[in-house]
């Protein structure tokens, strides 16, 4: 064990040699003779076992993309990439393997467990009030981080790197469906957004666009010029978004395939020959993208989408997802038929159950699958979790070839920490359920702790059914997700704005063009989250130090002046809301509605509040700002001309909102500096901008005794006392 302290970072715990993940980017460290290491670590069976002991009144945040709350006291979570589609309570590993957690109390801690492989974070399950993390290998390194909460985040976030910015378009509404199947039908797609005036930025298209599912293929039949195409609707402001898969189709004079071949790109077996998978085209090979070359190659060949115009991508089944292999497959196949004619007791009919249902994504193939990594042969299992972190890596690559400053949409389904500087991700095939809502507001905070701030689930849910109540109250939340994508899966029902009911429609239009009255602000809030290493969704508890803030599980921060508590149960017209502080409540409806009585001041304490179907609940912390635009219907047209600016004004408010050109790394080139002072009677307003394009600007201010005052500046004139 060697022990290492950093001025800035913390301590750092070695055991033995790690096989490098590469996700640290930063931090001066140096070697010390010991230090004290809380709780207790034992290396036993080629495993590291370290027990932690938990104050009932520390909360556990973090472990990214999990299922449960935002505290993940009372289960074990398994961090090990996989591809489940049924996010039960149950299930202990989703796409992500994010190894990074807070024990958040009287004097928090941060560990990140540096490691590629399988970790198992047991938090306050298998034994009370303790945190087990065992990990199976004797070589792993550990990083120790002390501080508030805010100040462990940063430190961090700032040690793996910048997180991902997409484009500015990236923040617009987004719709997606497995699938618009031919062009026609994504082109009626883009169409009807336009006829209900629905604002859209982007259509994604799910692998039939593909020839026969083969990566970097185009269906010349279903998309025939594509080109023009992609062409004219990107003329029409829309992006197309195509799927890359992680498997390659084997299949002779794919160029692909022959490339992989011909290179030795591909993921082995123990023999040294491309290990035979089966995905969508039945059968593939994986792209060893843990060797540089194979990241440089599969790079490259986004150029070919993004030479037909293309500016985003998605990157999917790169767990890596295994239908079956051709071994298990075989042996399945083989005691199957060696059960023929028997008469099977429950075990062997069991068994013979579970060889076929357990064909995909097994540990056995896992095991048989090799790699070459640091020039070496490593099996999978041992770099398991960086596959899918590698494959983005290759995508940002050869993004960075084709123009390095330019900006690409990117968000992919497995993530490891250290890879949300590549890409943003969406939260993978989860439900039309309401419990999948509040798993959307919960997991929010801990993909942020891990870098994921571009990030949201399938509105409306992949899976199953969605009720026209559901995606509305879904859409009330994905209004601040930074992705807001609805996705949907095949078979299920259709689940665009207007495929429920008109009322449906008017609500859901109503969320999404508030959306974009909201973007320069969401942005804004983003690019500080980003750049500052900041959480952009937060506990309560990083802000209030009360015992009800530490238990709140159903409500969230958003920057620093916004707390939203969503409805996400199923005919509910109002909910129970704990307020940390006095704060004003702003029922939002939509951008025209916007009046006086929609706000309120609340006295900190619990309050049960009225929410119609139409109405979002938007809780404005004292002395915070909020910036609102004239809604378009494509982001690109957004600007400041007409602004209205909500804010509490107890002493003095300031929010500066930033922006760019939102395609290029120029980031925060304009900046809006409004200052709110309440006065003895009404306030004074300053608005320093060289954003040429501020016109109009209306203030909603509510001083610390509620009273509203609504006043209207005018022009670009700045530092204009207005009492
Ligand atoms: C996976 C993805 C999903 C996609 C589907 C078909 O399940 O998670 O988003 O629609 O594959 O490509």
């Amino acid at each position: 064990m060697r022990y290492f302290k950093s001025d800035n970072y913390g301590k750092k715990l070695v055991f033995g040699n790690m096989i490098p993940t590469h996700t640290i980017e930063q931090g001066n460290y140096n070697e010390v003779d010991a230090y004290e290491v809380i709780g207790n670590i034992d290396v036993k069976d080629g495993c590291i076992i370290w027990d932690i002991p938990l104050r009932p009144t520390d909360s556990v945040y973090g472990l990214g993309e999990s299922v449960r709350g935002m505290n993940k006291r009372g289960f074990e979570y398994r961090s090990f990439c996989s591809d489940d589609p049924n996010h039960t309570p149950d299930k202990q590993a989703l796409y992500g393997a994010h190894n990074f957690l807070i024990i958040h109390g009287a004097s928090p801690v941060g560990i990140y467990v540096d490691f590629a492989g399988e970790v198992i974070f047991d938090v306050d399950f298998i034994k009370s009030d303790f945190l087990q993390i065992r990990v199976s290998s004797v070589d792993v390194t550990f990083y120790i981080f002390e501080g508030s909460g805010k100040e462990i985040v940063k430190k961090f976030r700032t040690l793996i790197g910048q997180s991902y910015i997409p484009p500015k378009w990236g923040f617009g509404y987004q719709q997606s469906r497995w699938s618009y199947e031919t062009a026609e039908r994504v082109t009626e797609i883009a169409t009807l957004f336009d006829e209900y005036d629905i604002p859209c930025d982007a259509i994604y298209l799910d692998i039939d666009y593909m020839e026969r599912f083969k990566d970097f293929t185009i269906d010349a039949k279903a998309f025939p010029d594509f080109e023009k195409f992609v062409e004219t609707l990107y003329k029409s402001g829309i992006h197309l978004v195509p799927i890359i898969d992680a498997g390659v189709k084997v299949e002779p004079d794919y160029e692909v395939y022959e490339e992989g071949i011909e290179n030795d790109y591909f993921v082995k077996t123990d023999e040294g020959k491309p290990f035979p998978a089966a995905v969508w085209p039945g059968k593939v090979h994986f792209p060893d993208f843990l060797n540089p070359e194979v990241e440089s190659w599969f790079g490259e060949k986004y150029h070919k989408l993004m030479d037909l115009g293309i500016e985003g991508f998605w990157n999917d089944m790169n767990e890596p997802a295994i239908f079956y292999s051709e071994q298990g497959l075989k042996d399945a196949i083989e005691f199957a038929e060696q059960q023929k004619g028997k008469n099977l007791d429950i075990y062997t009919f069991f068994e013979l159950k579970d060889r076929i249902l357990n064909l995909s994504n097994s540990m056995t193939d896992y095991k048989r699958m090799y790699h070459t990594y640091e020039g070496k042969k490593v099996n999978h299992l041992d770099v398991h979790n960086l596959y899918g972190y590698h494959m983005t890596k290759a995508a940002a690559k050869g993004f960075e070839s084709y123009d390095s400053n330019k900006r690409f949409l990117m968000i992919t389904r497995a993530s490891h920490i250290g890879m949300a500087k590549y890409s943003g991700i969406w939260t993978g095939d989860n439900h039309s359920w309401w419990e999948h809502l509040k798993l959307n507001v919960q997991m929010m905070p801990g993909l942020n702790m891990a870098g994921f701030v571009y990030s949201g689930a399938d509105t409306g849910g992949f899976g199953g059914n969605v009720s026209p109540e559901l995606l509305t109250r879904w859409h009330q939340f994905s209004l601040f997700t930074p992705l807001f994508r609805n996705h949907s899966a095949m078979g299920t029902r259709p689940q665009e704005p207007w495929a429920m009911d008109a009322k449906t429609l008017s609500l859901i239009r109503d969320v999404i063009r508030l959306r974009y009255a909201l973007i320069p602000f969401l942005y804004s809030e983003f690019m500080a989250a980003v750049l500052e290493n900041k959480l952009l969704f937060a506990p309560l508890s990083f802000f209030y130090s009360d015992h009800y803030s530490r238990s709140v599980e159903d409500q969230v921060m958003f920057g620093d002046g916004i707390m939203l508590a969503p409805v996400y149960t199923q005919n509910a017209r109002g909910r129970m809301t704990y307020c940390p502080e006095d704060m004003v409540l702003w029922k939002a409806e939509n951008y025209e509605s916007l009046s006086k009585d929609q706000l309120t001041l609340l006295d900190q304490g619990h309050h049960y509040i009225d929410l119609n179907l139409s109405q979002i609940p938007i809780f404005i912390r004292k002395n915070k700002l909020i910036v609102l635009v004239k809604p378009k219907n494509r982001v690109n047209d957004l600007d400041l001309a007409e602004i209205t600016v909500i804010g509490f004004v107890d002493t003095v408010a300031e929010y500066t909102l930033t922006n760019d050109d939102g395609f290029t790394k120029a980031y925060e080139t304009l900046k809006t500096k409004f200052t709110v002072t309440r006065k003895t009677e009404g306030f004074s307003i300053q608005v320093d901008t060289n954003d040429a394009s501020l016109g109009k600007a209306t203030f909603y201010l509510i001083d610390g005794d509620g009273a509203v005052q609504v006043t209207v500046q005018e022009g670009q004139d700045t530092g204009i006392s207005m009492v």
